[in-house]
């Protein structure tokens, strides 16, 4: 794999495997056996957005397997200021051995991975978080030994929805979503879907997709870079929290799921919340070996 700059570049097989080596990378990890597969290796991580568990798994994961990462923050590099990113890409592939990007334009990941000569890595666009997909599928799978599961994702057809879909159709999942009408997902996953007949159905009412779900996710209903928005999404999303009665219609035994950072009393209830916290801190965990997986994948 040479870049992982969305989940729609990937084959199912190429999805399995990442996960398996996951999985592998986390057993060995947590059975104090190294791998510094990535020795003198750099991976720079640029961010034109916040981030705390991005920043900190790829970080401790290049540590972990033997190479070197540097925050780069888009305040502090000349792209920032305008230098274009087919210049910056050139220069940076003449330092380093790979690239995480956090940012907001699809495009701006795309380009560097045109431009430069050295692994991409998406760590969350406005159109996709493929690395947060990984951890996600690779919980679901640790937690109900199956990826063949109905998913559920309540809220906002964001990054977040536009990768989960992708993902969890390309393993065998069946996927269900509830958003309002105006928030549905990109017009090229809604595309995508149209390949997977009988797998795929979207709703405005959580309740129908919330129905017989292994797995709900949801998200926060004002993304990065939509904090204007705020009040106008309170009122749309509205309906759209999972909570309680909404877990009532699902499969006993139903998982929630979040990427964090959460809103409480918003898209998901302190009770759910807190009920299923287990399962979102062990989905936080696998950020750093699922993301371990890709940075081998992509820069060994
Ligand atoms: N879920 C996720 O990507 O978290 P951060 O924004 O903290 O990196
Ligand atoms: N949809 C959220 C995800 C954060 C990890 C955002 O883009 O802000």
């Amino acid at each position: 794999m040479k870049h992982l700059l969305k989940l729609l570049d990937l084959s199912k097989d190429e999805i399995i495997e990442l996960l398996d080596l996951a999985d592998k990378l986390k057993a060995d990890n947590k059975a104090g056996i190294p791998h510094p597969l990535l020795k003198g290796k750099t991976l720079g991580m640029i961010f034109s957005k916040s981030s705390t568990r991005t920043r900190v798994s790829f970080e401790t994961g290049m540590y972990q397997l033997g190479g070197n990462a540097l925050f780069l923050s888009n305040r502090d590099l000349q792209i920032g200021r305008g230098e274009p990113v087919q210049d910056t890409a050139r220069v940076l592939s003449r330092y380093l051995d790979g690239i995480m990007i956090r940012t907001f334009a699809q495009q701006e990941v795309e380009d560097l991975a045109k431009y430069g000569s050295i692994p991409i890595i998406n760590g969350l666009t406005d159109f996709c978080h493929p690395c947060q997909v990984l951890a996600d599928l690779q919980t679901v799978r640790e937690h109900k030994g199956t990826l063949e599961v109905n998913m559920c994702y309540i809220g906002d057809g964001n990054n977040m929805a536009n990768s989960l879909i992708v993902g969890f159709l390309k393993v065998g999942a069946h996927v269900s979503i509830a958003c309002p009408e105006a928030y549905q997902p990109d017009s090229q996953i809604l595309e995508f879907v149209k390949q997977y007949p009988g797998q795929f159905f979207m709703t405005d009412k959580p309740m129908e997709a919330a129905k017989d779900a292994d797995v709900i996710f949801t998200d926060v209903w004002a993304s990065m870079g939509q904090e204007d928005e705020k009040a106008i999404r309170e009122k749309a999303f509205a309906g759209y929290q999972v909570n309680a009665e909404l877990l009532s219609v699902a499969h006993e035994g139903c998982m929630v799921q979040h990427c964090l950072p959460a809103h409480r009393g918003e898209e998901i209830t302190e009770e759910v919340f807190e009920a299923h916290a287990d399962e979102i801190f062990d989905e936080a965990e696998n950020r750093l070996h699922a993301q371990k997986a890709v940075l081998v994948a992509c820069m060994k």
